[in-house]
């Protein structure tokens, strides 16, 4: 008998998004997305690579499905397609989009697999991009029109809903930074953007509520402990300005503090969100999605830098010669670092539950004699799933772990040069193999267990 076992209600899954496996980007009806339109431009992704065809899963959900039978795993998180279901971003509803998603939702229902959806994974319509997108207020309206659509569609069999994937990643990644779409590079629309996400979040919570009453939802954030590069009294201010920045803008009014304090004056000169949102914001939370892939390691740096105010994030080169094994995407392997933020978020916020929505690491996995050997890939989740045991242990309440991904998919703006997947992808092909991590997981799923040692 392990010593490290988990509940038996436990939801181990896999996670995926729309348009990092769905390719038929034209097909049925389906409009573009901000994303279609981003890969499309030269220079914003690896190679100039797209999501055309990404894994085809559009096609091969059918085989994709019997991969996730083989996993065992009792649950599969999947984020909707806006444009499949509004090609224009609003208006009239595309039924060939929706009758997609509704034979995917039965035969997961058939394979004994529970549906976690997330409605929002980043394809915007394009169409309500061109109307201003998130920094328009209007779009909050449009997302709540879409999940109605959805959840009126499937609300019967779905019990878990995700409003929004990873809300600062949409804000600063897409609209501060410009490295995702729609990629624009200015901090006064990212921060209006974050307000927009997180006010829509709430409406739309209500409204899956209203519709189905037995309904679970929350929202996925990316949250990181965040480590002062130094002791200094700087880099510690600097920490202490990204934890605002990154975690608690998002949490605090979430969990109905409103925004923090010295966040708010931090930005703003760039912009202020109204006050009277933020009970719309704190609508509560079934679960609180944690995505977790590492700390970040933040330095006081002078005005103007890229990450933000005043401050910077070590690079891959700093953290390696401090001794940090990095992923292939140059993240630092901190497996406590989970443990400490799902301790931090039950002390301070006292969530009713949390699901790790997503956690795992890139690799250069290649197959060898048709195997794909990924002992590193194993060795990762191991640690992750052990943080997850002793957070549990400690009296958190965390339902649920999905790994990042069930398969090798199109990484945003690092194209298909990521490869994340307990399954392995040839690009040419299509063929799917299971990699060694996928067997681990299976064996883990099974004893309900990490295996000694
Ligand atoms: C997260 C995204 C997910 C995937 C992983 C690696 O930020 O939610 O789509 O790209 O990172």
């Amino acid at each position: 008998m392990s010593t490290r076992s988990f509940p038996e209600s436990f939801l181990w899954g896999t996670a995926t998004a729309a348009y990092q496996i769905e390719g038929a980007v034209q097909e049925d009806g389906r409009g573009p997305s901000i994303w279609d339109t981003f890969s499309h431009t030269p220079g914003k992704t690896f190679a100039g690579q797209t999501g055309d065809i990404a894994c085809d899963h559009y096609h091969r959900w059918p085989e994709d499905i019997e991969l996730l039978r083989q996993l065992g795993a009792p649950a599969y998180r999947f984020s909707i397609a806006w444009p499949r279901i509004f090609p224009e971003g609003r208006g009239e509803v595309n039924e060939r989009g929706l009758d997609f998603y509704d034979r995917l939702v039965d035969a997961l229902l058939e394979a004994g697999i529970v549906p976690f959806v997330t409605l929002y994974h980043w394809d915007l319509p394009q169409a309500l991009q061109d109307q201003g997108g998130w920094a328009e207020r209007a779009t909050v309206e449009a997302f709540v029109t879409y999940a109605e659509t959805v959840v009126r569609r499937l609300g019967d069999r779905v019990r878990y809903w995700i409003t929004h994937n990873e809300p600062w990643v949409v804000a600063y990644l897409g609209h501060y930074l410009g490295e995702h779409a729609p990629g624009i590079r200015d901090l006064a629309t990212a921060v209006r953007v974050s307000h927009h996400l997180l006010v829509s979040h709430g409406l739309a919570t209500r409204a899956i509520r209203a519709l189905s009453p037995h309904a679970q939802v929350g929202i996925a954030l990316n949250l990181s402990p965040v480590v002062p590069a130094s002791d200094s009294d700087s880099d510690r201010a600097a920490a202490q300005a990204y934890d605002g920045i990154l975690n608690r803008w998002f949490l605090d009014p979430l969990f109905g503090r409103g925004y923090p304090r010295d966040t708010r004056q931090l930005l703003a000169r760039f912009f202020e969100p109204p006050e009277s949102d933020c009970d719309t914001i704190a609508e509560p939370l079934d679960f609180l999605g944690v995505n977790y892939y590492t700390p970040a390691f933040v330095t006081a740096a002078p005005e103007g830098s890229p990450q933000g105010i005043g401050l910077r994030l070590l690079s891959p080169e700093e953290l390696r010669a401090r001794g940090y094994e990095l992923t292939d995407m140059g993240w630092a392997i901190v497996p406590d670092g989970l443990e400490q933020l799902l301790v931090r978020l039950q002390r301070e916020y006292r969530p009713p539950a949390i699901v790790i929505t997503e956690n795992g690491a890139a690799f250069p996995d290649e197959p060898v004699d048709g195997r794909v050997q990924d002992d590193q890939r194993i060795a990762y989740l191991a640690a992750h799933v052990a943080a997850v045991h002793r957070a549990l242990e400690a009296g958190v309440p965390v339902g649920g772990y999905f790994v990042w991904s069930l398969l090798d998919n199109f990484e945003w703006a690092h194209g298909y040069s990521k490869r994340f997947g307990i399954v392995y992808v040839d690009y040419t092909t299509l063929a799917r193999v299971p990699k060694a991590s996928f067997d681990w997981y299976r064996t883990v799923i099974a004893n309900r267990a990490l295996p000694d040692g």
